[in-house]
């Protein structure tokens, strides 16, 4: 038998899948590792971390293999996204990387637009300045670490970083690229006027590839110290929601997922770069060469579930806490929940707004803040997906994967606020699946993405909306939209007293 590995380089902990010709896993390695979070804000994880982790994860799949080394065709990546990963001359990393999660660069995007302009920053890169991405992470090593920046000969994000130490070749793909906010998205080539305007040398930019490229081959250390045959080859790879899209079968016009896992995203196929969405939801380019997908990121979507079951029912599981949602009436007996309890990204960029219950009644019980809870995680996705149908997007079939898709009474609430059918896939494996997709692709497999995708997956059951619960849902998510606006003001506030 034949097998490929994806890896999936997450924030938490870094997931190998050895997966065979028919898409089956065969194999599942995961290695966790710290995240440093130093100061409010901060959000940074050593590069020598993944490395590590990863070689050991590669060691036991090799070591558990059914079958010689030379069995595993290739290797190929999913990564977290915009983590900033400097590079001196030796290539080296010079310091920690910055991650997609910290948040201290607000002064830097300012700078960018004021140096840019806005209008022409979005229209080249497709999305708002934000302190997640890549580029103001460079300027705030530039203005805050300047000894340090001097040393740079690069940047990498971290996926091609952990490729560089698994090949000793630089590059990064397109998908990634699209996050850094240095890509001109549409012709797919660094932007020499954003680098100019802001006074930053454009060889600082690693080359170019498209994900399903060959980069390499491993290093003899590599082979060595994993038992992987030498002559393995690597695949270049992609960012996590575009190998999440890859691994849910997103490779066709209408076609889109919505993954609550910590945070929630809903991610819808685009066949050109061309759109214009006015940065209200993310716009990259796909893993899939010469296509683009759109984007929205609800911050905490997972999350302000676990945050409120921890707050108040800590002795409960989220199967228990979930257990009675079902039983609770549309619109949770008049409750609403918005979930910015850490800022928001999609559509509301704004990282000062905070979460709120509204029209808590003293007749409300666990089990109505709770479904307020899930309908609120759901209204959040929903604001992205009312932008992509007011953009023309024809949005009827979601593929739900994550944590949101494993419950039944979510899934029929997913179907009615979107008015889309759901369909859970049978094994739902993630970006780990779509880089292992990736590597079956560029080993030769499969003629395409797509025709790998029809093998590998698998549809286990839907959720088609009901008419009169989309009518409530419609007449909710209304309300739920007016709460953004009349909170803003009064959060801005609060934050004088946020500790
Ligand atoms: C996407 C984003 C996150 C990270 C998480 O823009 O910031 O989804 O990729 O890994």
């Amino acid at each position: 038998m034949s097998y490929v590995i994806g890896v999936d380089l997450g924030t938490s902990a870094v997931k190998l899948l050895l997966v065979d010709q028919t898409g089956e896993v065969v194999n599942e390695v995961s290695k966790e590792y710290p995240l440093y979070q130093e100061k409010t804000g901060y959000s940074e994880q050593d590069p020598e971390d993944w490395t590590e982790k990863t070689i050991a994860g590669l060691k036991e799949l090799v070591e558990q293999l059914d079958g010689g080394a030379s069995d595993i065709e290739g290797i190929s990546f999913s990564g977290q996204m915009h983590g900033l990963v400097l590079l001196d001359k030796q290539h080296k990393p010079i310091r920690r990387a910055i991650l997609w999660n910290d948040t201290r660069t607000t002064a830097q995007c300012q700078e960018i637009y004021q140096k840019v302009g806005k209008d022409r920053f979005v229209n080249i890169t497709k999305n708002l300045a934000l302190e997640g991405f890549t580029l103001p992470k460079i300027l705030w090593v530039r203005e805050h670490e300047p000894d340090l920046f001097e040393q740079a000969s690069k940047f990498v994000l971290p996926k091609d970083y952990l490729r560089y130490r698994l090949t000793e070749t630089i590059a990064m793909d397109y998908s990634d690229a699209a996050g850094t906010s240095l890509l001109n998205v549409a012709e797919k080539k660094w932007s020499q006027q954003i680098c100019d305007l802001l006074d930053i040398d454009i060889n600082l930019c690693p080359p170019l590839v498209e994900s399903h490229a060959k980069v390499g081959v491993i290093t003899p250390a590599v082979a060595e110290a994993t038992g992987l045959d030498p002559a393995t080859p690597v695949f270049a790879g992609g960012a996590d929601n575009a190998c999440g899209a890859i691994g849910a079968g997103i490779l066709s016009e209408g076609k889109t997922f919505v993954s609550i896992g910590t945070s929630g995203v809903v991610l819808s196929y685009e066949a050109t770069g061309n759109k214009d969405y006015k940065g209200k939801v993310h716009y990259f380019n796909h893993a899939e060469e010469d296509t683009y997908y759109a984007m929205g990121v609800t911050l905490a979507a997972g999350n302000s579930l676990s945050w409120f079951r921890k707050t108040f029912a800590p002795d409960q599981s989220f199967e228990e806490l979930l257990s009675n949602v079902g039983d609770v009436p549309i619109g949770a007996n008049g409750l609403l929940f918005t979930l910015y309890i850490t800022g928001e990204r999609s559509p509301h960029a704004d990282s000062q707004i905070r979460g709120s219950f509204i029209g808590m009644d003293s007749s409300h019980t666990l089990s109505d803040f709770a479904r307020a809870v899930l309908e609120g995680i759901t209204f959040s996705i929903n604001d992205s997906i009312a932008i992509f149908r007011e953009n023309g997007k024809k949005i009827d079939t979601i593929y739900s994967i994550g944590g949101g898709a494993k419950n039944p009474t979510w899934l029929q609430i997913q179907a009615d606020i979107f008015n889309a059918r759901i369909i859970r896939l049978k094994s739902e494996q993630g970006p780990g699946m779509g880089a292992a997709m990736l590597a079956a692709y560029g080993v030769g497999w499969f003629d395409s993405l797509q025709a790998c995708a029809e093998a590998f997956l698998v549809e286990a059951d839907s959720y088609q909306p009901r008419e009169e619960n989309v009518e409530a849902y419609r007449r909710l998510f209304q309300l739920y939209q007016e709460i953004y606006p009349q909170t803003k003001g009064l959060n801005k506030e609060l934050m004088a007293f946020r500790q």
